[in-house]
């Protein structure tokens, strides 16, 4: 598509056919039929020494094996910084197109706005406008990049961005201390650690049953925190894949995703969650994903194996090159799946 926004087509009655999927690959599972098997654990105690901490450990290393996604609530962050950056983020996408186009990041700019697809370059779009924020390492925020509406938006970001680095570092304690590991053996793997937010809007959809709101995937990184607001659209698998699920939406809750580099470095121990996010027709739906990726020059290669296991990678690789190969692999499969049509 074209540079633009969703705003116009959103109200049309029939969804423009860029947007339409496959069969396969629509929705199963509708946006509100909630499930409740996610795991919510709260984090109350996570910095006692004691039983307390030991359980909570065990509640999340058990959801990364079973799931690789749960949900932290008691989590610490500052309740009203949460709802600043919400609402500051729905009053940005809610501005003018020409005033959410000033910030516009096709091109190969590195952040702003932009109707973004999991895959550049797919023929089918997907249902969603997003902001990406390059929020670490520090030196490589470019400032320019950042959208200065609504006003005290960008201070707003760098606190948020600060402090779910803090807590992304904390959980991937408990996850390398599970591992036998010293507490800082996942962090150190990421170098420098990146941190990328993308805030997802997505307007409502007049026929969302066609479409998708962002396509399955795995996300490539370490750890992911998403927040998510009360309107449901965030799907998950299990048995391997074959059943959808929506997750309920929480309150205050943040959803943690574990990514591909967090599942090669546990030697696949910990599940990289395989997502979607679907759309609907009564309202719109905003989620603020961060991501915490290792440096693009980070080796991905288990951490440990253990007795009786193999690597599950042939040899070690950067994450640029891993990030690399796992694109270009899910375009030659949409190259392949179009071709069979
Ligand atoms: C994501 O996978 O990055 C976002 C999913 C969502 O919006 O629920
Ligand atoms: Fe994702």
């Amino acid at each position: 598509m074209a540079p633009g926004t969703l705003t116009e087509l959103a109200g049309e009655t029939k969804l423009n056919s860029k947007f339409v999927r496959d069969e396969d690959e629509r929705p199963k599972v509708a946006y509100n039929e909630f499930s409740t098997e996610i795991p919510v654990i709260s984090l109350a105690g996570i910095d006692d020494v004691g039983e307390k901490r030991g359980e909570i450990c065990r509640q999340i290393v058990e959801a990364c094996e079973n799931w690789g996604v749960f949900q932290v609530v008691d989590h610490g962050m500052d309740t009203s910084l949460v709802a600043d950056m919400t609402r500051l983020a729905r009053d940005f996408f809610a501005l003018p197109p020409e005033e959410k186009l000033k910030f516009d990041m096709s091109g190969g700019k590195k952040g702003g706005f932009i109707v973004s697809s999991h895959l550049q370059g797919e023929s089918v779009q997907d249902w969603r406008e997003i902001v990406t924020y390059f929020s670490y390492p520090v030196r490589n925020r470019d400032y320019s990049r950042w959208p200065t509406k609504p006003e005290g938006w960008v201070k707003v970001t760098e606190e948020y961005s600060e402090r779910l680095m803090g807590l992304a570092c904390k959980l991937l304690e408990v996850l390398s201390e599970a591992m036998g590991l010293e507490k800082e053996a996942l962090t150190n793997a990421c170098v420098d650690m990146d941190q990328k937010i993308v805030v997802n809007y997505y307007p409502k959809c007049p026929q969302p049953d066609l479409t998708l709101g962002l396509k399955r995937h795995t996300d490539p990184g370490t750890i992911t925190l998403l927040l998510q607001d009360q309107v449901g659209g965030l799907q998950a698998t299990r048995d391997g894949g074959k059943t959808w699920i929506t997750v309920q939406p929480v309150e205050g809750a943040f959803v943690v995703n574990l990514g591909d580099h967090g599942h090669y470095l546990s030697n696949g121990r910990f599940k990289n969650a395989d997502h979607q996010a679907v759309v609907n027709s009564n309202s719109s739906r905003l989620s603020i994903a961060t991501f915490q990726n290792p440096a693009p020059e980070a080796t991905v290669y288990p951490l440990k194996v253990r007795e009786g296991e193999k690597p599950i990678l042939e040899e070690p690789i950067t994450f640029a090159e891993m990030y690399k190969r796992k694109m270009s692999r899910d375009l030659e499969l949409a190259r392949l799946k179009k071709l069979a049509k």
